[in-house]
Formats: C-alpha cells, structure tokens, sequence
C-alpha cells in the first residue's frame, strides 16, 4: 500500500472559474477556460478540458472515444456515497488507461509513476484526467454528495491490476528499462 494518499496538500489542477467567466458563457457555444498545468510534469498525467455545450437549462458535456480520450471506451464505472474520510483506488494498471472526472463534487487524485508523485484536484464536471497506464493511483478527500465517473479502455480484468506497491515499482522499473 503506498501512503501518498492524505489530507494535507496542496491541490494542483484546475483553478475554479470566476463568476465573470461563467457569465460570460454563451447558452448554446462551447467554450473553455484556462487551466493551469500542474507543477511538474503531473506523473504522465494530465487534465483534459471537456467540451461544454452551456445553456440556461442546464450544461451538458460529453466524451467521445477517440475524440476526447486517446483509447476505445470499453467500460464506465462510478464511484458514489463515498463516506467522509474514505479512499478508494490504490492501485495501478498493466494496460488500462482511464479518465477520471468529478461528475458530481470534488475530490483528489493522487498519481504516482514511480518517479514523481502529483496530485490533481478535481471539482468541475467538465474537466477530466487521464490516467496512463503504469500509474499507481489513489482517490481522496471526496466530497458529500460526489461522483466520481471513470471511463476504461478495458473491460474489468483482475489480473490488469497492481494491488501491491511494490510489486508496481518493480514493473514500472522493468518498462523503463531501469536496472535494480
Ligand atoms: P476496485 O477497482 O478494486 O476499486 P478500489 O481499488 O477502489 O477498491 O474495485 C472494487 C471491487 O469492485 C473489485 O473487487 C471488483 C469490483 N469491480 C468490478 O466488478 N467491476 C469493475 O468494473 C470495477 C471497477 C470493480
């Protein structure tokens, strides 16, 4: 088990928009906003500014395979009633690439690939972070109410997963073609 995860920290990612920005927001036109990098280069990680189709009724946004994610989204699955205090998520993959997005709430992701340590701080719902494979990762300081969406590239397979830390490091080593 890595100990990144805890609930000290400064939060890198996405600053929140003003309310000049959101006002700004045409009903019906896509827009961005600026979205400072993390310090560092994020562990391989980085945040994807969905688009945003904004309206008076109510935002959408939406993820396209291939589009707004490098990979085939093979699955979707959410994390939800999440208790205060709880983490999710320490891991990593063999193959999977993942993005992770605040559908709901906010919460921090801390990521991890064996060389730097970054964690992002996600609380709108339309930004996302993609997650490489080969990257531990541990899920945080969730908030009441919070949803936390990940699109897959690969249907739920056990024997993708680390679970063990170590075991991580070793395999990370051996992809970068570090000796011991
Ligand atoms: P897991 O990915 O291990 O989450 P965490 O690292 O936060 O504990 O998933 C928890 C359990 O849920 C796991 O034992 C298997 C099951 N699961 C599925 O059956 N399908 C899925 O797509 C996922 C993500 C998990």
């Amino acid at each position: 088990m890595n100990p990144h995860l805890s609930p000290q920290g400064s939060p890198a990612g996405p600053s929140s928009p003003t309310s000049d920005d959101r006002r700004s927001a045409q009903p019906g036109r896509r827009v961005t906003d600026w979205n400072p990098p993390p310090e560092g280069n994020g562990a391989g990680c980085r945040i994807v500014d969905l688009p945003r189709v904004t309206d008076p009724r109510g935002n959408l946004t939406f993820i396209e395979g291939n589009e707004h994610v490098p990979f085939d989204i093979q699955r979707v699955y959410y994390l939800y009633d999440v208790p205060g205090g709880e983490s999710r998520g320490g891991h990593a993959h063999r193959g999977l690439e993942q993005l992770i997005v605040a559908a709901a709430g906010s919460f921090d992701v801390i990521v991890d690939d064996g060389s730097e340590v970054a964690r992002f701080h996600l609380n709108r719902s339309y930004y996302g972070l993609y997650v490489p494979r080969l990257t531990w990762r541990e899920l945080g300081n969730f908030s009441t109410g919070s949803v936390c969406l990940v699109l897959a590239s690969q249907k739920y397979g056990e024997d993708d997963y680390f679970r063990d830390y170590d075991e991580f490091i070793v395999a990370r080593n051996v992809a970068q073609g570090v000796t011991p």
